[in-house]
């Protein structure tokens, strides 16, 4: 399936993991944050990604960024793929900004419940729902495991922001929303709330995150709320909720949607993203080799991965070995320890990361004596396994080889006994036409140096 439901790499180290979003350090020490499709719906994550949400945010968010640089500066280094954004590491400041236009949403049950003042804003008695306020609001929340809503003064007396500092926030969310706001009304959209993360850059404010997409705002259709604001809808997200809601099965949510329903869903993001833009996203092609291409490109990762997992730091010298033949192939390599019977609970973890990565890889496993690593990797991960137990005399290797080659079904370990051949073949299990082309050159001067010795030598 053409989407990107999950992004791990063995190249970059994860930062966070959101609902929607992977952040990874880049090599730099920059931010990469990948935009994944996935869609979160009361509160949790479908299985179901939705093809090309991704694109449509990082895209949308990219789009603002550009157009509100002249309001404040904001995180963008790059959009190194249409799914991924490079950032500048901010310092964040564990504030949400929401503004609102509307009330709706939590805002309104509580307004409902008889809530007048939230977050230290009064809002006038006999509003209806969805009704527009007189002018946009601005109603803060902390970030932290649970968001509350919080006074602007008590954000300064906890200490999650100074008084000046906030007040250039609230200004500049003001100014943003109006912006967006004026921008969306044009296109037939109504912006009804958003919320906006700040950061400090060298003591400057900066815009962080995301902004202006349909997983930070409500969106509705100016048409549908002209005919009736109180059934206005999220333009991305209802059709979704309404359909988990009708297809509820033992009060519980189905956990996936169907095929159709993935493609109407996907169709209407795309339509948010051209109508706002001006100009259809592009799509087609295969998302995980654009993606891996682009980042290979940019410097950020390699276009494979090699671990050569070591059963005990003793055997670091024999996987240094090993590593050094993958000098001349431009291939990420990395040495991990575990041992299968002493933390083999930490394979699960190590392979999760090995089973979903978005490129390419082949772990060698280097266990002496009794070699469970081989046949545990091997049994856990869909990528080759080669065993290259360590050895330093034929005793010793006679001794190991065993317990690398024979092993239990379910268990494809293969076992290559020389440090520089465990390396050679696993560049040949990559198989990528970059490294292949670069073998059948490597062969021919092998052939080559071959004939010129019997040609020195027969002579002789
Ligand atoms: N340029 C940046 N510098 C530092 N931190 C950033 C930057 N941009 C975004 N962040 C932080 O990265 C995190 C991104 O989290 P993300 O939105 O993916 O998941 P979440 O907020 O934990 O959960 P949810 O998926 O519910 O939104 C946020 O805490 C945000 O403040
Ligand atoms: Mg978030």
């Amino acid at each position: 399936m053409n989407t990107l439901n999950h992004f791990a790499t063995p190249q970059l180290e994860l930062l966070h993991r959101g609902k929607v979003r992977d952040s990874y350090r880049a090599p730099s020490g920059e931010r990469l944050i990948v935009v994944t499709d996935r869609l979160s719906a009361f509160d949790s994550v479908l299985e179901t990604p939705i093809a090309h949400k991704g694109a449509v945010l990082n895209g949308l968010a990219a789009f603002w960024f550009d157009k509100t640089q002249h309001i404040i500066p904001n995180h963008v280094i790059e959009l190194l793929d249409p799914n991924v954004t490079l950032a500048k590491e901010a310092e964040p400041i564990r504030v949400e900004m929401i503004v609102r236009n509307y009330i709706t949403g939590s805002m309104l049950r509580g307004y409902q419940k008889g809530q007048r003042t939230f977050s230290g804003v009064s809002v006038p008695d006999g509003l209806t729902k969805h009704q527009q306020f007189p002018a946009p609001i601005v109603t803060p929340t902390t970030k932290e495991d649970s968001d509350r809503e919080i006074t602007p003064e008590n954000l300064v007396r906890e200490g999650w922001v100074a008084a000046e500092l906030y007040e250039q926030m609230r200004v500049k969310s003001l100014e943003l929303f109006n912006f967006a706001s004026a921008w969306m009304a044009e296109r037939g959209i109504i912006l009804v709330d958003t919320k906006y993360e700040f950061g400090l850059l060298n003591g400057e404010l900066i815009l962080i995150d995301e902004i202006h997409t349909p997983d930070s705002s409500r969106f509705w259709s100016a048409e549908h709320y002209a005919r009736n604001p109180e059934t206005a809808e999220q333009m991305d997200k209802e059709y979704v909720r309404q359909w988990l809601i009708q297809n509820k099965q033992d009060g519980q949510y189905p956990r996936a949607l169907t095929p159709e329903v993935a493609q109407e869903a996907s169709r209407r993001y795309l339509d948010i993203f051209e109508r706002i833009t001006g100009a259809p996203l592009p799509t087609g092609g295969d998302v995980r080799a654009r993606l891996v291409g682009n980042l290979v490109r940019a410097g950020i990762m390699k276009d494979a991965w090699v671990n050569i997992v070591m059963g005990s730091a003793a055997d670091k010298e024999h996987c240094l070995k090993i590593r050094q033949n993958f000098e001349a192939y431009n291939i990420f390599t990395q040495l991990r320890v575990t041992s299968a019977h002493k933390n083999g609970e930490e394979i699960a973890g190590m392979a999760e990361v090995w089973n979903n990565s978005v490129e390419p890889g082949v772990i060698i496993a280097v266990a002496g004596l009794s070699n469970g690593l081989g046949g545990a990797l091997a049994a856990n991960v869909n990528v080759p396994v080669i065993s290259c137990p360590p050895w330093k005399d034929y005793a010793e290797l006679a001794m190991n080889l065993n317990s690398s080659v024979i092993m239990s079904s379910g268990t494809p370990n293969l076992t290559v006994v020389r440090p520089d051949n465990a390396a050679q073949a696993a560049v040949r299990a990559l198989n990528l036409p970059r490294l292949r082309e670069q073998l059948s050159k490597e062969i021919l001067v092998t052939k080559a140096k071959l004939r010129a010795a019997d040609a020195e030598l027969r002579v002789l």
